[in-house]
């Protein structure tokens, strides 16, 4: 009786527990395996240790069976398992497997048929060569190398040139290091430059010298590329702790364009990460996968239209580039075996037949396509892939910063008005109780957040032509702006929108790559991030298109030019309306402008689809709307820079008083550093002063340093009234405003804190900002070391 229920205990761990191998067997660990070892059997426990045990080798039991075991390479000292080579993924072997040098000195890995498994041709000598694990997860004997046969994984300094990954699934391979195919031949990505390899600090370099970087660039403990099951190609970092694996960079970001996610005459549509749906085709039913026609065509046919469509899998996939719509259905109607058409309304005459089969469809309003679907004209099924705008109109009670033109106005843009003159009366009455302002901005905030995340997200940003631009800004003629990432200059489009138009300075990455960041950032929608509305790539040249923010920069509010400052007496009321200078920014518009810029952060870093480093925070990249809403401008731009770059155009313009520690040690920059940046800029916001702006001539030294003497007033000599605004400190009501401004000063203090594990993360930031958290006392910010 007892028998049978430890037997299924035992099957229940095993299955449920994924154990470690044999972990009842006493573990042995080798350095070498040589002729004269006894054979490698799964049973034995054995491993082979690299000799500073970052990596072993040996048997592993397969996910599915513990009775069958891989020959792999994995990570041997983190919690996760994470296998990044095997010999033989597919045909693994039963307990009765063995690895062996045979007498003629072949390293070979045998099943119970005594089949060789043991990939590419292993010989050596068999009195002196033995099979070795590398420090850096190579495993070598003699001139093989598991460098030379890869899996689906590739560590940093291995070639990826002259290999070629294939998912675990089997399903995927990435070909010549260059592109990604599904079902051996048909390609969903793919680079200009082949891989070549990565490097321990998230460098993916290629062919003509340049690189794909990663998010954390920097030195990582553990690194790797790696072609996942689900076909897309990542670089993960090891992060320690929960967050284990960690994905910083990835090559399709758009999820649904890879091809294989659904079955023929299917629709793959992201639901936000990861997770995708198939959905069928008006006139169309599931059948797993795949969706069948409901009615066979016959002679007479019509056409639905699907917006943001696209199959890509048709027998013919040349654009016929035509003149207008009628020439592409009448080319379509007249090929029996046409199935449906893609068109783009954009002039292009882009028109593409789908012959034979309609396959790899996906729903993204970035293709700005629709597809014309042949049904029978008995079909009765309407559309339901309608445009973006129809969705939003009947849907949605309120639009906001949508890429239309400004004469569409009707009730939506009318509430808009409302909403804003709300605030404006708020500001003005100026005795707004806190609780009530904060509901009233969480709820706008949650506004702007169905609207942006549930229907735009996908909304692919507009690609504009240079002549356009040019005709746009006047020839680049007004200039409001010269920042880091190049000059921005106004401009008007054609439809009346009002633009800044950004040209980028030395930015890596091809065409593809700069697309796929644009989309990327084009994707973030928060009310505190300037929209981007379009953009431009072409012989070169690259240029955003983005929202214009009428009143310009922090930076000009904080820190006005001396010479126009008037002393206090002279300070009115009515200067705020004044436009020819900036109006002094009362506590509460401060304190909203630091509450928005931290959750325009804190979404950029923890609810985006794709991670997003600003990297390049400060006064100068805080625009400010017409009620003063704060617009973080310049985010996902990082990415399109290399670090280098990053560090020294900042010293050229002075601002590395911004730049977090890590920035100049090579240590990895991770979001705490944009956490630092914050809280530098907070405690402006608050003084009013530039960081490196030293008043007291008393206290002129080298190593003088904002935070710190900041910490030392409002903590040991306990005079907060010291660092507060001189120019609106006889604003300050320290019974309407110490809880407020305490806050904004602890909380920066927090940012600033010299290690980044040491500052809290962008989300709690936002909290502690709110109240909504409880707050302890900082440290003191000690050390700015800067090897210059
Ligand atoms: C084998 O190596 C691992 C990791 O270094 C260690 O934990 C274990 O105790 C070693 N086992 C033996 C038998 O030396
Ligand atoms: C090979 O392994 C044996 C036993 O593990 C060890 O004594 C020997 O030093 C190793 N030889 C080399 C070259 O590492
Ligand atoms: C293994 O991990 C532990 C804890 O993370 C760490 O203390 C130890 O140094 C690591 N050992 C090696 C060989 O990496
Ligand atoms: C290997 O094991 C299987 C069952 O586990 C057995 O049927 C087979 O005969 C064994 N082969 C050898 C060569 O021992
Ligand atoms: C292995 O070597 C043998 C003879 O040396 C050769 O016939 C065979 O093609 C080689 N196999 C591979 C995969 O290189
Ligand atoms: C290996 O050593 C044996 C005995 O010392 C010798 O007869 C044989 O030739 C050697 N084999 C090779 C390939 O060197
Ligand atoms: C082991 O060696 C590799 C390669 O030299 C190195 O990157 C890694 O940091 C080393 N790990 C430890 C724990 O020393
Ligand atoms: C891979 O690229 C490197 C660097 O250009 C080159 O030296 C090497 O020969 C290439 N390898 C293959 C197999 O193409
Ligand atoms: C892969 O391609 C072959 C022919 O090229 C086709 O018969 C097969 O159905 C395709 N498989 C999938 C899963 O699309
Ligand atoms: C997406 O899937 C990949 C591979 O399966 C995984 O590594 C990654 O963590 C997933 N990302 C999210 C946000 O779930
Ligand atoms: C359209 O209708 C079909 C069939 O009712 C359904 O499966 C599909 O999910 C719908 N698509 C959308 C985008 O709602
Ligand atoms: C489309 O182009 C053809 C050829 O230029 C022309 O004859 C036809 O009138 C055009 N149709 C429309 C609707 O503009």
């Amino acid at each position: 009786m007892a028998l049978p229920f430890l037997c299924s205990v035992l099957i229940f761990t095993f299955l449920f527990c994924n154990p470690p191998p044999l972990s009842a067997q006493p573990q042995q660990n080798i350095s070498n395996f040589s002729s004269s070892d006894s054979p490698w059997r799964p049973s034995q426990g054995q491993i082979l240790l690299s000799p500073n045990s970052t990596f072993a080798a040996g048997f592993w039991p397969t996910p599915t069976s513990p009775n069958l075991y891989i020959f792999s390479i994995w990570y041997l000292n983190i919690s996760v398992h994470t296998d990044i080579w095997s010999a033989n993924a597919n045909s693994p072997v039963s307990g009765n497997g063995t690895v062996s040098i045979t007498a003629s000195g072949e390293l070979r890995l045998v099943d119970s048929s005594g089949k060789n498994l043991w990939p590419g041709n292993a010989t050596g000598n068999p009195n002196s060569t033995k099979l070795v694990l590398r420090n850096d997860g190579v495993l070598v004997y003699g001139d093989w190398s598991s460098f030379g046969s890869p899996t689906d994984t590739i560590l940093p300094n291995q070639q990826i040139n002259g290999t070629r990954l294939v998912s675990r699934n089997g399903k995927y391979k990435f070909k010549n290091s260059m592109r990604l195919v599904f079902n051996d031949s048909d390609s969903y990505w793919s680079t200009a430059n082949a891989f070549q390899k990565l490097d321990e600090y998230g460098n993916v370099w290629q062919e003509n010298g340049e690189k794909q970087i990663s998010s954390d660039l920097g030195a990582a403990w553990l690194r790797r590329l790696t072609l996942d099951n689900d076909g897309n190609l990542r670089v993960y970092s090891f992060q320690g702790g929960v967050d284990g694996w960690v994905v910083v960079w990835l090559a399709v970001p758009e999820i649904c364009t890879i091809y294989g996610r659904c079955g023929a005459n299917s629709i793959c549509m992201n639901d936000g990460g990861n997770s995708t749906r198939c959905t069928c085709p008006p006139g169309f039913q599931q059948r797993g996968d795949s969706c069948d026609r409901k009615i066979q065509m016959t002679q007479n046919t019509k056409f639905l239209r699907l917006d943001y469509v696209n199959f890509s899998g048709g027998a013919d996939q040349n654009n016929l580039g035509v003149q207008n719509f009628t020439i592409c259905e009448s080319k379509c109607l007249a090929n029996r075996d046409c199935l449906g058409f893609g068109f783009k309304y954009d002039g292009s005459g882009y028109c593409v037949l789908q012959l034979k089969r309609l396959l790899y469809g996906y729903w993204s309003p970035g293709t700005e396509t629709a597809m014309y679907l042949r049904v029978d004209n008995s079909e009765s099924d309407q559309s339901n892939f309608t445009g973006m705008t129809d969705l939003l109109e009947t849907t949605c009670p309120v639009r906001i910063s949508l890429p239309l033109p400004p004469e569409e106005s009707n009730t939506t843009t009318r509430n808009i008005v409302i909403i804003c003159t709300l605030f404006a009366a708020e500001l003005i009455s100026g005795v707004l109780f806190f609780s009530a302002f904060l509901k009233k901005y969480i709820k706008y905030r949650d506004m702007a957040r169905t609207l942006g995340l549930e229907f735009l997200p996908a909304g692919g940003p507009k690609r504009f032509t240079y002549a356009e631009l040019k005709a746009a800004t006047n020839d680049f003629s007004d200039c409001v702006g010269k920042g880091g990432f190049g000059d921005v200059y106004k401009g008007e489009l054609p439809d009346h929108r009002i633009v800044a138009v950004k040209c980028l300075k030395n930015v890596t990455g091809g065409d593809p790559e700069f697309w796929a960041e644009v989309t990327i950032i084009a994707r973030m929608h928060h009310l505190n991030l300037v929209r981007l509305w379009g953009f431009c790539a072409e012989k070169g040249r690259r240029i955003l298109v983005y929202e214009y923010v009428p009143k310009g920069s922090l930076d000009k509010f904080l820190f006005p030019a001396r010479g126009i400052l008037k002393s206090e007496e002279d300070y009115a009321e009515d200067e705020l309306l004044d436009p020819s200078r900036p109006p002094m920014l009362d506590w509460n518009i401060r304190y909203r402008i630091a509450l928005g810029v931290a959750r325009a952060i804190a979404y950029l870093h923890e609810e985006c689809l794709e991670w997003v480093l600003h990297c390049d925070i400060k006064p100068e990249n805080i625009l400010l709307g017409d009620d003063f809403c704060p617009k973080i401008s310049d985010f996902g731009l990082a990415k399109l820079k290399k670090k280098e770059d990053m560090v020294s155009m900042s010293r050229i313009r002075g601002t590395r008083g911004y730049m977090a520690p890590e920035w100049v040690k090579m240590d990895p920059i991770t979001p705490k550093a944009d956490v630092y940046s914050f809280g530098m800029v907070l405690l402006e916001i608050v003084s009013g002063r530039r960081n490196n702006e030293i008043q007291d001539s008393l206290t002129q030294s080298e190593d003088w340093y904002f935070p710190r003497w900041a910490f030392d007033k409002v903590f040991k000599e306990m005079r907060v009234e010291d660092i507060l605004d001189s120019q609106i400190i006889h604003c300050y009501d320290s019974r309407l405003h110490f809880d407020m401004v305490d806050r904004m000063v602890k909380t920066a203090m927090w940012c600033l804190q010299d290690r980044p594990e040491m500052r809290p993360s962008m989300g709690k930031v936002a909290k502690m900002l709110e109240g909504t958290v409880e707050m302890m006392e900082p440290k003191k910010p000690t050390i700015f070391f800067l090897a210059d």
